[in-house]
């Protein structure tokens, strides 16, 4: 062969393999029905779900598990405490609904697992050596349409319907810790010492303020509960339970001490001042026998923990009210 002719050769030879992957690339597609898979390794998915760094939260110890067969469930993280319970409890209710397993980001089990104690679902990082397949990821049970497909819920979310569909089942879910147990059971009895009182009933009155005033306005122009309507609120246990005492907790517990003192009722306001201790201050709603709360995700799961009858405040067709609508000792008051 010539020189020549080689070079001719070589740049056949270059300009098929151009072809063949130009083929590739670019036609095979279009002919392929399903999206490409997009897979990642759920330890990475698993930080995109958090808020937090991940870097030094504890991996948990097993890593054995299989990986799963279909699809799974879980959230990304928003918010605080109250949030995320919610967003919790909305994982578990919707992979009791679908079948799917349950997983949950390691960042909220953190928060919870501060206050609850042998929660069912794992961490998403005893699969975090499995792939997901980002193409068949749905964030809502409407969409979900497959066995293949996962849930991966969004941040906020309270499928209160859902949830509510197994009321004791989530009470049993969310076991306070020891701890947590034995503070509101002492902080209780003392309640009812003080008082006097050997067979009390206790109220719990959850007051949300704070950064919840100015979310209530922007969102849905409402304006906070009125101090008259925590007043009618007790006039009404006080009117259907004997040796009734309140129990105040609060994001803002001086704007409490301050408007419900009132000489009629007893009345006991539990929180710090500086709004800490959200477990601490949960536990004690969850002790109590009846709730009165306003809105907001943090109240009105205390309330459903509590298990007693509840006064939410009436905001049209927010979520907390609506729950009135499921739970039957529930009641709507203005
Ligand atoms: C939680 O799990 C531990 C260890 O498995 C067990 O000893 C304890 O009784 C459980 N607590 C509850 C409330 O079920
Ligand atoms: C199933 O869900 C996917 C993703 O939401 C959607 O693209 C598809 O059209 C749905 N298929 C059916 C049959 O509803
Ligand atoms: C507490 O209640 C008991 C029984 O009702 C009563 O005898 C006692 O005087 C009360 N003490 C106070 C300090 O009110
Ligand atoms: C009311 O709550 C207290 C504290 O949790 C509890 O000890 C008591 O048994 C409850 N009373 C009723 C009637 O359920
Ligand atoms: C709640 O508010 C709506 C709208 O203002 C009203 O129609 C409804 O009667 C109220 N419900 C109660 C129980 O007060």
């Amino acid at each position: 062969m010539s020189h020549a002719q080689q070079h001719v050769l070589a740049s056949a030879i270059v300009l098929a393999m151009i072809v063949v992957f130009g083929i590739h690339v670019f036609l095979f597609p279009m002919y392929t029905s399903s999206p490409p898979a997009r897979h990642t390794k759920i330890s990475t998915y698993e930080q995109t779900l958090c808020r937090t760094n991940l870097k030094n939260v504890r991996v948990p110890a097993e890593w054995r598990n299989p990986c799963p067969k279909y699809g799974i469930v879980s959230v990304v993280q928003g918010g605080k405490l109250g949030n995320q319970i919610w967003e919790y409890a909305s994982v578990w209710a919707t992979a009791r609904r679908t079948g799917l397993e349950p997983f949950m980001p390691r960042c909220i089990l953190k928060t919870l697992e501060e206050h609850f104690e042998n929660l069912s679902i794992p961490p998403l990082s005893y699969i975090g050596r499995c792939t997901l397949d980002i193409g068949q990821v749905v964030n809502s049970l409407g969409q979900w349409n497959s066995t293949e497909q996962n849930i991966i819920i969004p941040r906020h979310a309270a499928y209160w319907s859902l949830i509510l569909v197994w009321p004791d089942d989530v009470r049993r879910e969310f076991t306070f810790k020891a701890n947590l147990r034995s503070y509101a059971n002492t902080l209780l009895k003392e309640v009812a010492r003080r008082f006097n009182l050997t067979e009390p009933t206790f109220v719990s009155i959850h007051v949300r303020r704070t950064d919840y005033v100015d979310y209530l306005w922007q969102k849905f122009k409402v304006h906070p509960a009125p101090v008259s309507y925590y007043l009618a609120a007790m006039d009404y246990f006080v009117g259907k339970y004997r040796n009734v005492v309140f129990v105040v907790a609060s994001d803002n517990i001086v704007w409490c001490r301050y408007n419900l003192r009132t000489k009629r009722h007893r009345v006991s306001f539990v929180s710090d001042a500086d709004g800490r201790g959200p477990g601490k201050d949960l536990a004690v709603l969850s002790a109590c026998n009846h709730s009165i709360i306003d809105y907001g995700t943090y109240g009105s799961f205390g309330a459903i923990l509590a298990a007693g009858e509840t006064v939410v405040y009436n905001v049209t067709a927010y979520f907390s009210t609506l729950i009135a609508e499921v739970l039957p000792n529930w009641r709507v008051m203005s």
